[in-house]
């Protein structure tokens, strides 16, 4: 889970978005999270207090809240309890307020009684987050350490499209996990440059059917997630894009010719490449134009399939300063294997998993493995999330780069 433990304090300001804030107490909770609720009085024409407090399963912190428990420091109290504060939607009012240091209500108050990650997400009329003062305060609140995320450009609650929509609940939970993330670990990438590839690649054989594998991509996403959750600037080349983007930078590709153009282009300038990706070994020599019609009476359709490149081989062989790690999906012989290819490929690492038995692997959220290296030392990760295991992958080579 993302924020096991965690103590989270929302702080609810007065815009439409509000109403989606219950769903977002919810995802912290299912994420292992404890929360607080503040809200303040414009954002109860938005939201009920009563939601809040069923969701977050405690009071709905408000100013009424502070004179009728006069002997409490709420204002106090909240800040030293929380890990880290969220204000979403955070309106032009509230960002002006904090950005002079006002302390007129419990939020202000509490945000300027605050020494944890305060993590604002503006959401209001694009003229409004558009306008000189609105992006000044941001500014302000940015050079005052407190974290500034763009709004979403889309549908706004006037009926037209703009700069200033609130992420969806989901977005806002991995923004601010990578957020807190990076400020509670130590950026063992920071200014690294990765390439990871993930998914497997469809080589077509007409235009509706393809050649495929069970390749999910979820290996290479963690991979690229982990690495720019340490600090990397992190390329996904990826056959499989619905994942969150968050900071990465992904490119989509469908066939394995494409995966290498797209690697082979970013090549000279990068520090490490990751191969998760599963190409085919093989395509069609001639993928039909139109589709393949059965013919009455030919119970065989025969394809040629030709070799793909070997990618990893490929940029094994022209290697400089990258540092390379494959990987070896295999149902027998684990490691030997694996060496096989770490040695014929040129590479500095490989992470050989099992792909035969009935846990780990494809399209699981677990997997196992084993990293060996050049140097022959090997490594063995024991069954665990594939974002665990990416991260422990990814603090490994950054031992090594
Ligand atoms: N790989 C690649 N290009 C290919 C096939 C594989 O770059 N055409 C990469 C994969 O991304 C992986 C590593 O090579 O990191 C090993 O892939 P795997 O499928 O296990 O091995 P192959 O070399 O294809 O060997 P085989 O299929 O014979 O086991």
């Amino acid at each position: 889970m993302m924020f096991t433990g965690k103590h989270v304090l929302l702080i609810i300001t007065g815009g439409i978005a509000a109403y989606k804030m219950p769903q977002l107490v919810r995802l912290f909770i299912k994420q292992g999270a404890q929360v607080k609720v503040v809200i303040t009085e414009n954002a109860k024409n938005f939201v009920t207090v009563k939601t809040l407090a069923t969701v977050s399963q405690d009071v709905v912190y408000d100013d009424h809240y502070i004179s009728e428990n006069v002997a409490e420091l709420t204002h106090l109290d909240l800040p030293m309890w929380a890990d880290f504060v969220v204000i979403a939607p955070a309106t032009a009012d509230i960002i002006a307020k904090l950005a002079n240091g006002f302390a007129d209500n419990l939020a202000t108050t509490l945000v300027l009684a605050c020494n944890k990650p305060v993590y604002i997400f503006p959401a209001m009329n694009d003229v409004m987050y558009a306008q000189h003062v609105t992006q000044r305060n941001l500014y302000s609140l940015n050079e005052s350490g407190l974290t500034v995320f763009s709004p979403e450009t889309g549908p706004l609650a006037e009926g037209y499209s703009g700069k200033g929509r609130l992420p969806e609940p989901a977005t806002i939970i991995e923004t601010v996990y990578a957020a807190f993330y990076r400020y509670s670990h130590p950026q063992v990438l920071q200014g690294k440059k990765f390439i990871v590839t993930a998914g497997g690649t469809r080589e077509a054989i007409d235009p509706v059917r393809f050649i495929g594998n069970r390749s999910s991509g979820k290996m290479g996403y963690e991979l690229a997630r982990a690495a720019s959750l340490l600090g990397a600037n992190v390329t996904l080349i990826t056959t499989q894009p619905n994942f969150p983007k968050g900071d990465l930078k992904v490119v989509t590709v469908t066939t394995a010719e494409q995966l290498q153009a797209a690697v082979e282009v970013r090549y000279a300038e990068v520090d490490a490449v990751v191969m998760a990706a599963a190409p085919a070994d093989f395509r069609v020599a001639t993928p039909a134009d139109q589709k393949i019609k059965k013919v009455d009476g030919e119970d065989e359709l025969k394809l040629t399939l030709i070799k793909n490149p070997d990618i990893l081989a490929s940029l094994g062989k022209k290697k400089k300063q990258q540092f390379l790690a494959g990987f070896a999906a295999e149902t027998q012989d684990l490691e030997a294997n694996a060496q096989k290819k770490l040695k014929h490929k040129h590479l500095n690492m490989i992470i050989a998993n099992n792909v035969g038995g009935a846990q780990g692997g494809f399209d699981s959220d677990e997997n196992a493995g084993k990293i060996i290296f050049k140097d022959g030392t090997v490594k063995t990760i024991a069954m665990t999330s594939k974002a665990e295991m990416a991260l422990t992958i990814m603090t490994t080579i950054s031992e090594r780069l």
